[in-house]
């Protein structure tokens, strides 16, 4: 076991040794002693942009989850080595869409409903789910873009199939103006349709069963009891929260619009915020003119995101300065092919 001073010290010291060969990158929900040494922090759309602009690095050390490191890889060059530091940062949501399960869906989709529908992924998914996209005319979407890439998804089709964040993809049509009624969620461990709330043919969303564990711990509730306690309170919630917590809440958007929304209140201004607890409490601690807490009383970090730590960070770090490469993250080419389409045309929308 190191202690701070030993981990900073050999941790710039094998950073200054790469140099210009190396970038980092982390994503806003990363722990406070893992993002101080991020070259670049973002959420997960402005971490794509940055990673596709990279023409200098030779690696990248993802400090994120898995379907994050694969979307630097994808769009990074061939010869520019993705590395997450801890391969079990994976994502649960990312997990509940299995691309065999999902060719299943599309045939009976195909039979329902013709060949009426685009789909639409969140890039919380792995790098196969986002080439079955791009190889069926669909694209890519983060929490900050989704009303834009949902609007252009309905100049192609009648109808998008959402997945994997069934709760994203609900939040952003009922915003756009598309009724509870013409939504229906697909049951990918059953094989069935579940709320279809009536005909077949007036359905326009079909949303994936699938959600994020953390957001999901948010609950009306909770916001009930915060305003009973504190009226002035504002509440500002992700929209990977449920439907309800979303309509109970005074504002919602994606990990960049809170930072954002916070970063321009003024002083004096009360927040309880609905996201992971590593952003909630770097907020609080950046923002002290504020009174920001998280709106559960209870902690709800992102256990995979809090894998990466000191100690893989430093083991990745040191391995690439003696020339060894641990933990590449790499998508085979005929997935990097089409998965790449999805995500340009992401980056082209919007
Ligand atoms: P952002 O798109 O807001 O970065 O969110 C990513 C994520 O995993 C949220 O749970
Ligand atoms: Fe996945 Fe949720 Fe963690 Fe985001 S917060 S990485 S959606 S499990």
């Amino acid at each position: 076991n190191l202690t701070d001073k030993e981990y900073d010290e050999r941790i710039r010291r094998a950073k200054d040794q790469l140099g210009t060969d190396l970038v980092i990158m982390g994503h806003h929900y990363q722990r406070d002693d893992v993002i101080r040494y991020a070259d670049f922090t973002g959420d997960s759309l402005e971490l794509a942009r940055i990673a596709a602009r990279q023409e200098q690095a030779k690696a990248i050390i993802f400090c994120g989850v898995h379907f994050m490191a694969e979307s630097a890889d994808i769009l990074t060059r061939d010869d520019q080595v993705v590395i997450l530091p801890d391969m079990k940062a994976g994502c649960s949501m990312a997990d509940m869409a299995d691309i065999d399960e999902l060719e299943e869906a599309w045939e009976v989709i195909q039979e329902d409903l013709g060949d009426t529908v685009i789909p639409v992924t969140y890039v919380n998914s792995t790098a196969a789910i986002k080439a079955f996209v791009g190889r069926h005319g669909g694209t890519t979407c983060t929490s900050s873009n989704a009303k834009g890439v949902l609007d252009w998804a309905f100049s192609r089709k009648k109808r998008i199939l959402f997945l994997p964040d069934q709760h994203l993809g609900r939040n952003t049509a009922y915003a756009m103006g598309v009724p509870l009624e013409e939504m229906a969620v697909w049951n990918q461990v059953d094989g069935e349709w579940e709320d279809v709330k009536g005909p077949m043919e007036d359905l326009r969303v079909l949303l994936w069963k699938g959600h994020c564990s953390v957001h999901t711990k948010f609950t009306v509730d909770q916001i009930k009891r915060l305003r009973e306690r504190d009226p002035e309170t504002k509440v500002i919630v992700h929209p990977e929260c449920t439907f309800d917590v979303v309509q109970a809440s005074d504002l919602d958007g994606s990990t960049s619009f809170i930072i954002k929304t916070i970063e321009n209140a003024p002083a004096g201004s009360k927040w309880a915020v609905g996201t992971e607890v590593n952003l909630v409490q770097r907020l609080a601690e950046t923002h002290p003119e504020q009174h920001i807490q998280l709106l559960s009383q209870t902690m709800c970090p992102c256990l995979t995101m809090n894998r990466i730590d000191r100690p893989h960070l430093l083991w990745t770090l040191e391995s690439l300065a003696e020339g060894h490469v641990v933990n590449q993250v790499s998508v085979d080419p005929e997935t990097t092919k089409w998965s790449k389409t999805a995500l340009d045309r992401m980056l082209s929308i919007v």
